[in-house]
């Protein structure tokens, strides 16, 4: 084992000018004129699995963005553990706010600026490196490994259901593996066991067939981006409680002992606010910060447009008026139940005068597994030997539909072991990685392969393949 850390952290240089090389591809999912980046960013990936020793590394096309696939299964009686990451990053804008143009990735003060640096090229990349590393110092991996590398994680992964489904037992695991979630604190490293949902709407608000001189109709029609204000507005009540009927029926309450572990992870509010520059904390009356973000549904406008928005001033009655708003879901809503609620009484509050149409763009599942599971505890001794710090379990707020499905559909329970930090700027301008975290979080992959490999060392009746095998099942 301490060959392959030292191989690691002799190879820190080789392994940083990789990832810049990966992360100076512009991979936006949601942009149409970035398909061909999106190609070549499914190529790397191809290129380096095969250069760490998988012996089969493919891409497979979809409707949509390439899905990467790769596997070494040498380790014959041993677990297989599935790797699950994406490639693609999210859009730039607005450009101006970046120190440095987001795909010319650069290093200053120990940490990597670039689009995707954290989120999740740069974490994703720790266990292709640490199979790389155990191959050129051992010329085996304690596990068997597959790496699942989809295109399409930040548009709601359009097609990996289907490809799951069709690709079932290439796919079959005995534990999924993902790096796309944040440390605690810096020197703090976490598991994460919960995942909020997600239900994304875009509503169109249509009032006349033309737009309209405000003065020679103000006051005589509905104006659309009235009334959808009006709408939006209506959907929270003074509580910061959501007031769609039947919104909150099938959410989970919070048990006392999670709250109670949740008070007792080190957060402060103070600095939570400090660090985003909020003059004040708000949200659903009742619940503290953690509980609101990881435990509690939310709804948000994420972006609104209508008539005149140029500069200086224009007298007009817009005839359209746009929003999406995302829905954050925690067990056991669905995505498509909470839509259709959210849909249904937008359409009741719209006043008669204006069309509305609400269109569902995606959605995903909200996702929580048992803290205690062995494969949980696992990662959890790995990251303790890497970070030389027991983790702390928490849950996110974030969503990553996928997971939920690899439940569903691989009968697989997940470990996320994120190296991001919270101040890593995702989505945002200037996204950075530590140095740190990416060193340290190869560190992690390497010794949570070992961990995953003792699971599993008892020899099981019907082995006939390392691949087949389950371990860490309660049942
Ligand atoms: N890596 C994030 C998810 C995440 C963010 C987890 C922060 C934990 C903390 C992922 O890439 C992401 O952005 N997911 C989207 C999903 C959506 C586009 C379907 C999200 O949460 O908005
Ligand atoms: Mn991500
Ligand atoms: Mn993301």
């Amino acid at each position: 084992m301490s060959a392959v850390i030292k191989y690691l952290k002799r190879n820190q240089k080789t392994h940083l000018n990789q990832l810049l090389e990966l992360l100076a591809i512009p991979s936006v999912s949601t942009d149409v004129k970035r398909k061909p980046a999106m190609k070549k960013a499914a190529t790397w990936m191809q290129k380096r699995l095969k250069a760490v020793g998988c012996t089969t590394a493919k891409i497979h096309a979809t409707p949509g963005h390439p899905i990467v696939y790769g596997e070494w299964l040498g380790a014959e009686g041993r677990p297989t553990i599935l790797v699950y990451g994406h490639y693609d990053v999210q859009p730039v804008d607005p450009l101006k706010l970046w120190k440095i143009p987001p795909f010319e990735p650069t290093v200053k003060q120990g940490k990597i600026f670039a689009r995707g640096a954290s989120d999740d090229k740069g974490q994703l990349i720790t266990h292709v490196n640490a199979l790389g590393a155990y191959i050129a110092e051992t010329g085996e991996c304690p596990v068997n490994i597959k790496f699942l590398i989809e295109g399409e994680e930040e548009i709601g992964s359009p097609n990996l259901e289907t490809f799951i489904k069709k690709n079932r037992s290439m796919l079959a695991c005995d534990a999924v593996v993902v790096s796309d979630t944040s440390m605690f604190d810096k020197g703090l490293p976490a598991i994460t066991y919960g995942l909020r949902g997600l239900a994304y709407l875009q509503i169109d608000v249509v009032g006349t067939d033309r737009d309209l001189h405000s003065g020679s109709f103000g006051g005589s029609v509905v104006n659309p981006a009235n009334a959808l204000v009006g709408m939006l507005a209506a959907l929270k009540d003074a509580n910061g409680r959501i007031s769609v009927p039947g919104f909150y029926d099938r959410v989970k309450r919070l048990s006392v002992v999670e709250r109670r572990a949740f008070a007792e992870l080190p957060h402060s509010d103070r600095r939570f606010k400090q660090e985003i520059d909020a003059p004040e904390l708000q949200g659903e009356s009742g619940y503290t910060t953690l509980e609101r973000i990881w435990g509690r549904p939310s709804l948000d406008i994420n972006g609104i447009w209508s008539g005149f928005t140029g500069e200086g001033a224009k007298t007009v009655i817009p005839a359209e008026a746009h929003a999406k708003i995302s829905m954050r879901l925690v067990p056991d809503q669905t995505p498509k139940e909470i839509a259709r609620q959210v849909s249904h009484y937008l359409k009741k509050l719209a006043p008669k005068s204006v069309k509305v149409t609400v269109n569902d763009l995606h959605g995903g599942d909200a996702w929580v597994t048992p803290r205690e599971h062995p494969v949980l505890v696992a990662a959890g001794k790995a990251l303790e030997r890497a970070f030389s710090k027991a983790p702390v379990y928490i849950r996110e707020g974030g969503s990553i539909p996928v997971i939920a499905t690899f439940d569903k559909l691989l009968k697989a329970p997940t470990a996320l072991v994120g190296f991001g930090l919270n101040d890593d700027n995702l989505h945002a301008p200037n996204e950075k990685f530590d140095l740190d975290c990416f060193y340290k979080g190869m560190e992690a992959s390497a010794y949570l392969m070992e961990e995953l490999a003792e699971l599993n060392s008892k020899p099981s009746k019907n082995s006939s393949g390392g691949a087949r095998k389950r371990v860490g099942r309660t049942k």
